[in-house]
C-alpha cells in the first residue's frame, strides 16, 4: 500500500512542537525507505513517518492515550456500513457551502479513524487529522491511503497542543471529540470557520431503550465555543436499522454509555439481531473574528 504524504498546503501549517520551526520532507525519494518531517530550527528536530504515513508527535515515553485498538476496529466497522454517510455528507455540504476546497487547510481535531476526513479529501479539501490515539491515527492513514488521496495526512497529538501554526487553519471540523476553543482559536485564520458535530436530543434513543428501563433525550454539548460566533446550524435526523447482533456491539462500543452501563444492562444486547434507532446530529458552525 502507497504511504501517505503531506502535500505543500499540510507541510506549510505544521510546526515543529519542540522549537516551532517550520518542516520540510527528508528522504522523499526513498520509495519505502524512512521518511521524516525535519524542522529548520537550529536543533533540527526529525519525526520519521510510520509505513503506514503518519507522524507522531507526542513526546517520547507518553502513554498511548485516546481510543484503544479494540475501540477504533468497532468504530471502523461500523462507520464501513456507511448507516452515518448521510450525517458525513452534511458534514461536508456544510463546510463546502462556508469554504472553498482549494482555499486552505482543514484541520480535523480528533479525527478518530478517518472515516470523515477521508470524505472531507474526497470532496477536495485538505485535510490534516489529529488524534491521540495511535491505533486511531494508524487506522486513518491506512484509510487515506486505500482512497489514494493526496491531500491528506494524520499526526498523533492532542487537540489541545496542535503543532500547527498560528492562523495556519482556514477551518477546524471537531466530530464528536474534545472542543479546545483556546487552541482552535490560535490555530484559525482571521475570519476561520469551526464546525462542530454532537449528538442532537434523540440520537441513538433506540439503543439506549434497549438497554436502559427509562431514557431521556441527550443534554447538548457542555464544551461548545464560547468566545467565537455562531453562523450557521444544521440538525440530520434520519432512523437507521442496524443488522447484525457484531454490528449493534460496535455500535455501542462507539457511545459513552458502553462504559456507564452495568454488566446487567449491557447483556440486554446479547443475542439482538436487528435494531432499530434514531440518529440525530447537530452540525453547528462558528467563524473567528477578524
Ligand atoms: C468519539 S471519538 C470520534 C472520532 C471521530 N471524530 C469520529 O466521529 O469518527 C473521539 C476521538 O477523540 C480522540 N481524543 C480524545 N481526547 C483527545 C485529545 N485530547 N486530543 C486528540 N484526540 C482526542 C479519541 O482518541 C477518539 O478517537
Ligand atoms: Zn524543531
Amino acid at each position: 500500500m502507497k504511504r501517505i504524504l503531506p502535500n505543500k498546503t499540510i507541510l506549510n501549517s505544521l510546526s515543529c512542537p519542540i522549537c516551532s520551526g517550520n518542516f520540510s520532507l527528508k528522504g522523499v525519494e526513498l520509495e519505502r525507505g524512512s521518511i521524516s518531517l525535519l524542522c529548520d530550527g537550529v536543533r533540527k528536530h526529525c519525526y520519521d513517518l510510520s509505513s503506514s504515513g503518519y507522524v507522531n508527535f507526542m513526546p517520547p515515553g507518553h502513554s498511548d492515550g485516546g481510543d484503544s485498538k479494540a475501540a477504533v476496529r468497532a468504530r471502523t466497522e461500523f462507520l464501513n456500513t456507511d448507516l452515518y454517510r448521510p450525517c458525513a455528507d452534511a458534514l461536508t455540504e456544510m463546510l463546502a457551502k462556508h469554504l472553498a476546497p482549494n482555499d486552505g487547510l482543514v484541520l480535523d481535531a480528533g479525527c478518530g479513524e478517518g472515516y470523515y476526513t477521508e470524505l472531507l479529501a474526497r470532496k477536495g479539501f485538505s485535510c490534516l487529522g489529529f488524534d491521540l490515539s495511535r491505533a486511531a491515527v494508524d487506522a486513518a492513514s491506512k484509510r487515506m491511503a486505500r482512497a489514494d488521496h493526496d491531500n491528506g495526512f494524520f499526526c498523533v497529538g492532542s487537540v489541545f497542543e496542535l503543532p500547527v501554526a498560528e492562523n495556519s487553519c482556514a477551518a477546524i471540523v471537531n466530530i464528536f471529540a474534545p472542543c479546545a476553543e483556546n487552541e482552535f482559536l490560535r490555530a484559525l485564520r482571521s475570519r476561520g470557520i469551526l464546525l462542530v458535530a454532537y449528538a442532537g436530543p434523540e440520537h441513538l434513543m433506540g439503543l439506549k431503550r434497549a438497554i436502559y428501563n427509562t431514557t431521556k433525550e441527550n443534554d447538548g454539548r457542555a464544551d461548545l465555543p464560547k468566545q467565537m460566533k455562531q453562523i450557521d446550524e444544521l440538525r440530520v435526523r434520519y432512523s437507521i436499522s442496524v443488522k447484525t447482533e457484531a454490528q449493534i456491539q460496535n455500535l455501542f462500543a462507539m457511545t459513552p454509555y458502553y462504559w456507564r452501563t452495568s454488566p446487567t444492562d449491557a447483556e440486554k444486547l446479547r443475542g439482538l439481531n436487528e435494531l432499530d434507532t434514531e440518529v440525530d446530529m447537530i452540525f453547528s458552525v462558528y467563524r473567528k473574528d477578524e
